[in-house]
C-alpha cells in the first residue's frame, strides 16, 4: 500500500514527507495505524548524522501509538483492532535475557534491528522500488508500519492514545528507571538531575513509590514547575554547586536515590557524588555523546555508592507499558502537561525545531 511517511533523506536536512511504498506484514508480523507519535531526541539525533550507527535514507519515528490494521501469518500476541504502544525495545519472551528477571534487554532482534530490517532481515518499506530502511524497529513518523508483534504493547483501548504515545520512550523511561531499575523505596530521598521528558518521569516515578523527599535540579524554572507538578519537593537551579546544596539539604550524606536524565557526563559525575554514602544508587538514564566517558572517585563507590543504568527504564515492554498506561488511566500519572504541542506529520520539522529551542517537553505528532 501507499502511505505518506517522513523520510531522512539525507543528514542535517529536513525530513521529506512524501509517499513510500508498504507491503503486507509477514509472518509474526503486524500492520499497525498509527495515531500520534511523539517527537523525541533520538529521532533528532539520528536526522543530524551525529549518530555513527545511523543512516539514511530511513523513515524516522519511535514514540508511536495505533490501532493493529491486520495481523501476518502466526500472530498470537495482538488481534485486529487493539490498541498499541511501539516498542524500541521489544519482548520476545523466550531468549535468556527475556527469560532472566534481572533485565529488559531482549536479544531477539537486535542485530536486524540496529541495522534497519525486520527480524527476517528484510525491509517492508520501499521508496521509488528500493527498500527502505527501518528505524529502531519501528518507523512511527508514517501513517502506517509493519513491526514485529513482539514489539507492540497491547493497551487498554479507552487510553487517549495521543497521550499514551509517550509511554512509548521518554516518559517510561524516566517512570521505570525509578520504579523498576532502582526500584526506590517508600520514605526515602531522591534527587532527579534533568528536567525534561525522561527526568519528569522519573520524579513521578519516585513519587509513585512513596519516596518522602524529591529533589529535581535543572537550569530551566519552567521545567522546575513541571517537576513541582510530577511530585517534586524541591527544585534546585543546576550547576558546580548542585552537589554542595544537595549534601547540605540531606545533613551532609547526600540522597539515596539519584537519578541522572541530561545526557551530560558532568552531572552524571554530579548524581554520582550526591549519593549517600553507605547505599546510595545512582541511576544514569542520560545517552552521552560520543567517545565521552565518566569520571569518578572510586573512593565513592568503596564507601557504598553504586551507579547503574537504565535502558527504557528497565522495563520489559509488553508486560510493563500497559500497567502504566493502567496508572495513568487511574490518575496516578498525570499526563497532559508533557504535551506542548500538536502537529500535522507534515510539520514534523516544526517539532524538530521546537525541540532545539527547548519549547515545550513534548511536541506529539496526529495523524489524520
Ligand atoms: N536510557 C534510555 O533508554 C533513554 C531513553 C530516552 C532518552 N534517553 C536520554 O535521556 C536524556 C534526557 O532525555 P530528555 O528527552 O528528557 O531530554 P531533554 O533535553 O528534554 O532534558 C534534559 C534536561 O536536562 C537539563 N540540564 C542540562 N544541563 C543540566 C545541568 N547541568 N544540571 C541540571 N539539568 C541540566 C536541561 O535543562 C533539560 O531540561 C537524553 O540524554 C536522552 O538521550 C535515554
Ligand atoms: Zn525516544
Ligand atoms: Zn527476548
Amino acid at each position: 500500500m501507499k502511505i505518506r511517511a517522513a523520510v531522512l533523506e539525507e543528514f542535517a536536512k529536513p525530513l521529506i514527507v512524501r509517499e513510500v511504498e508498504l507491503s503486507e506484514p509477514g509472518p509474526g508480523e503486524v500492520l499497525v495505524r498509527l495515531v500520534a507519535c511523539g517527537v523525541c531526541h533520538t529521532d533528532l539525533y539520528t536526522a543530524s548524522g551525529v549518530d555513527p550507527s545511523g543512516y539514511a535514507p530511513t523513515v524516522l519515528g519511535h514514540e508511536g501509538a495505533g490501532v493493529v490494521e491486520r495481523c501476518g501469518e502466526g500472530v498470537s500476541l495482538v488481534r485486529e483492532g487493539d490498541h498499541v504502544v511501539t516498542l524500541f525495545s521489544p519482548q520476545c519472551g523466550e531468549c535468556v535475557h527475556c527469560l532472566s528477571p534481572l533485565t529488559n534487554l531482549c536479544l531477539a532482534i537486535r542485530e536486524q534491528q540496529n541495522q534497519g530490517y525486520l527480524p527476517d532481515g528484510t525491509t517492508r518499506l520501499a521508496l521509488d522500488g528500493e527498500p527502505l530502511r527501518h528505524f529502531m524497529g519501528t518507523s512511527t513518523f508514517a501513517q502506517y508500519t509493519v513491526m514485529p508483534q513482539i514489539a507492540l504493547a497491547r493497551i487498554d483501548p479507552e487510553a487517549p492514545l495521543d497521550r499514551a504515545c509517550l509511554f512509548a520512550c521518554g516518559l517510561s523511561t524516566g517512570l521505570g528507571a525509578a520504579m523498576k531499575t532502582a526500584q526506590v523505596r517508600a520514605g526515602s530521598t531522591c534527587v532527579v538531575f534533568g528536567a525534561g521528558m525522561v527526568g519528569l518521569g522519573a520524579v513521578a516515578g519516585c513519587r509513585l513509590q512513596g519516596a518522602e523527599r524529591i529533589v529535581c535540579v535543572d537550569l530551566a524554572p519552567e521545567r522546575l514547575v513541571l517537576a513541582r507538578g510530577q511530585g517534586a519537593t524541591d527544585v534546585i537551579s543546576g550547576g558546580p554547586e548542585a552537589v554542595e546544596q544537595i549534601l547540605e539539604m540531606t545533613g551532609g550524606f547526600g540522597a539515596d536515590y539519584t537519578f541522572e536524565a541530561t545526557g551530560n557526563v558532568a552531572v552524571m559525575r554530579q548524581a554520582v557524588e550526591s549519593a549517600r554514602m553507605g547505599w546510595g544508587l545512582c541511576t544514569v538514564c542520560g545517552v552521552a555523546g560520543r567517545g565521552e566517558t565518566l569520571d569518578v572517585v572510586p573512593r565513592l563507590l568503596i564507601t557504598g555508592r553504586r551507579i547503574c543504568g537504565s535502558s527504557f527504564g528497565g522495563l520489559k515492554g509488553r508486560e510493563d507499558v500497559p500497567e502504566l498506561v493502567n496508572r495513568y488511566m487511574a490518575g496516578e500519572i498525570d499526563v497532559d502537561p508533557f504535551i506542548s504541542h500538536r502537529l500535522s506529520l507534515d510539520e514534523v520539522n516544526v517539532g524538530f525545531e521546537l525541540m532545539q529551542a527547548q519549547d515545550g517537553i513534548r511536541s506529539v505528532i496526529e495523524f489524520a
